[in-house]
């Protein structure tokens, strides 16, 4: 996930306009910053690490970019380390074109080698570079500039949004497939931005752009066409937000906007790793690892949760697998298995436990794997190997989206390392295709909100499960203490009747998380009808396969899918749950007390 913006109309002061922009959207990625301005020639400035970096480097007279028409960047990195040469823009040999690029070309080391062979040399490891020199080649043969930057799109496969920008040219071409992209439409300025935050000082007048659908912007207005080159009529709106609201484009919290947010953070941990055709997955990044004999997960918090939901997964295909907080693997005696591989999960890459963890299992002779969301962070650069979820940044403190892409990418992980072990693959697949919309339908339908409404001021919360959602469950309770300040507890259903039903009274609501109609989901209803029996209110997740319907007050539902994905949608349920108590509570969601993102001290 990046942040893109573009600007037309703004003579005097465009470089200015690109800055402020990029500033509101650096909460899409901060590990490197650039603008291209166009005239004749285009000045591209591009530097690593946050847009200070940048904004210094121009502010010192390092560089003076200058020209009538902008385009930003700031990068989150899925491909290639956060250097100088690869953030964007990226431009072509001849310096004659310049892109921005928001999301994953999933084609792009075909394309690259196609290029190479003609003789192009590439100066950055991104994807991306691979944009402006078809689009150059496309120029080079003479193709008007609009044409060619369509037959460039004719070329891409993948997620982005893009802008480019043509020296001698004075338009923007820019054009989305699931990644956002909206227009701004000024008095005689235009604008095209990943966000409409971006531009919102200049207006509010916004045209939302539908996948496919090619822009071009210049100081004389704008328009819209299709991919065959008809035009779109499109809507022009006000967008009505306070300013307090922006960066979190008009959602009151940023981690309601990343619960929003896991369709496209899916899709973009997704891209490129499925072939439906074969039911295979393709993880590239893990292509020099062999399947482990056994698996050691080192993580801590929410991504100790995923690590246990892992573990199931492992297991599942054969491998026999543990999770082990990392605080205390990491000061005791756990053996480290041979011809075993160590995982490490940390959405930070940065998390002091983890690190110590993994450290000690590599002084140990472990090898070691890290699942990671931060491209270039310490976990990334320490272990023997790293896969990304590519979930992009996480502001609001309390983790979500990247608890789901930790879980998806899980799947990818499992599969490609001892792929078809559960002999339902393409089942898998097709399942991890359909998970984005599957979340969307349930962020549409759920009733979460309404729910929580007839718990509020209760004594504690339990939230119960077996299997794959045992650990949504405490996911679940995690979820809730951390930013409603309620007491919350997470149980593998079975362990109630040792101990904890002793709390249970009319006035602790149990989450139960029954999917499925297997023995598991059975046994849990067993357990749903022992609360019950001592009066506690029950709401069940659900898929409606089996009957627990009937013993609950109140049902969250989901939608049938595979086993292993089904965990992941009623974890969203359970994190609307936490979300709207909070706001009911009026808890500080987005920085709840005592708490911090990356915690870098043991
Ligand atoms: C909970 C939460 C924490 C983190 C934990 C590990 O919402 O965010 O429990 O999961 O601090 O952080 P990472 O994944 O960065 O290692």
């Amino acid at each position: 996930m990046c942040g893109i913006i573009g600007c037309v109309g703004h003579d005097d002061d465009t470089l200015d306009v690109i800055l402020d922009g990029l500033e509101t959207l650096e909460y899409r990625g901060y590990d490197s910053a650039g603008v291209a301005l166009a005239g004749d020639t285009i000045d591209v400035e591009k530097k690593e690490g946050r847009l200070d970096v940048l904004r210094e480097s121009i502010d010192n007279g390092d560089a003076t970019p200058s020209g009538p028409i902008g385009i930003g960047h700031t990068r989150w990195s899925t491909h290639g380390p956060p250097t100088d040469a690869n953030a964007h823009p990226h431009t072509d040999e001849s310096d004659r074109v310049a892109v921005v690029h928001n999301g994953i070309i999933e084609n792009y080391q075909a394309l690259r080698d196609e290029l190479e062979a003609d003789g192009v040399t590439f100066t950055s490891d991104t994807d991306t570079e691979v944009v402006p020199h078809l689009f150059g080649a496309f120029l080079d043969a003479g193709m008007e500039a609009e044409a060619a930057f369509r037959r460039t799109l004719d070329r891409i496969e993948g997620s982005y949004a893009i802008a480019a920008v043509v020296a001698g040219d004075d338009r923007i071409f820019a054009t989305r497939n699931d990644s956002p992209l909206v227009l701004g439409v000024g008095d005689g300025t235009y604008y095209l931005a990943s966000d409409v935050p971006a531009f919102l000082e200049q207006t509010r007048d916004v045209v939302y752009l539908d996948d496919g659908e090619v822009a071009v912007i210049d100081a004389d207005g704008w328009r819209v066409a299709d991919r065959d080159g008809d035009a779109v009529d499109k809507e022009v709106s006000t967008v009505t937000w306070s300013a307090e609201q922006t960066g979190k484009s008009g959602y009151d919290h940023y981690m309601l906007k990343e619960i929003h947010e896991q369709p496209t953070a899916l899709r973009q941990g997704l891209s490129g790793r499925l072939d439906e055709l074969s039911g295979r997955v393709t993880v590239e990044e893990l292509d020099d690892v062999g399947t482990p004999e056994t698996v050691h997960f080192v993580a801590c918090g929410t991504s100790y949760h995923a690590a246990l939901y892992g573990v199931e997964l492992f297991r599942e295909a054969g491998i026999p697998a543990q999770a082990f907080i990392a605080s205390e693997y990491a000061t005791g005696p756990a053996p480290v298995p041979e011809n075993g591989l160590v995982i490490g999960v940390t959405q930070s890459g940065e998390t002091a436990d983890t690190l110590a963890a993994l450290r000690e299992a590599a002084g140990r002779g472990a090898e070691t794997l890290a699942l990671t969301n931060v491209v270039g962070s310490t976990v990334a650069r320490e272990c023997d190997h790293v896969m990304y979820i590519r979930s992009g940044p996480e502001i609001g403190v309390a983790a979500s989206k990247t608890f789901s892409s930790q879980l998806t990418s899980l799947n990818l992980l499992v599969e490609s390392l001892a792929g078809g072990a559960t002999g339902d693959s393409r089942e898998l697949v097709s399942a991890l295709r359909d998970l984005p919309g599957d979340i969307q339908q349930v962020l549409d339908e759920t009733t979460a909100e309404a729910v929580v409404d007839e718990y509020l001021g209760d004594d504690a919360f339990f939230f119960i499960g077996r299997g794959q959602n045992f650990p949504v469950a405490l996911e679940g309770a995690l979820k809730f203490k951390e930013i409603t300040y309620e007491h919350a507890e997470g149980f593998a259903a079975g362990e109630l009747k040792h101990g904890p039903l002793a709390l249970v009274t009319a006035r602790t609501p149990v989450f139960a998380v029954v999917t499925g109609n297997d023995e598991r989901a059975r046994k849990t209803i067993g357990n749903v009808k022992e609360v019950e029996a001592r009066d506690a209110p029950v709401v069940a997740v659900t898929d409606g396969q089996s009957d627990v319907e009937r013993y609950a007050d109140h049902v969250l539902s989901i939608p049938e899918t595979h086993p292993r994905t089904a965990p992941m949608l009623a974890n969203v349920q359970l994190q609307l749950v936490s979300y709207h108590m909070a706001d009911r509570l009026g808890r500080s969601i987005d920085k709840p007390r005592n708490l911090a993102k990356s915690v870098t001290v043991e």
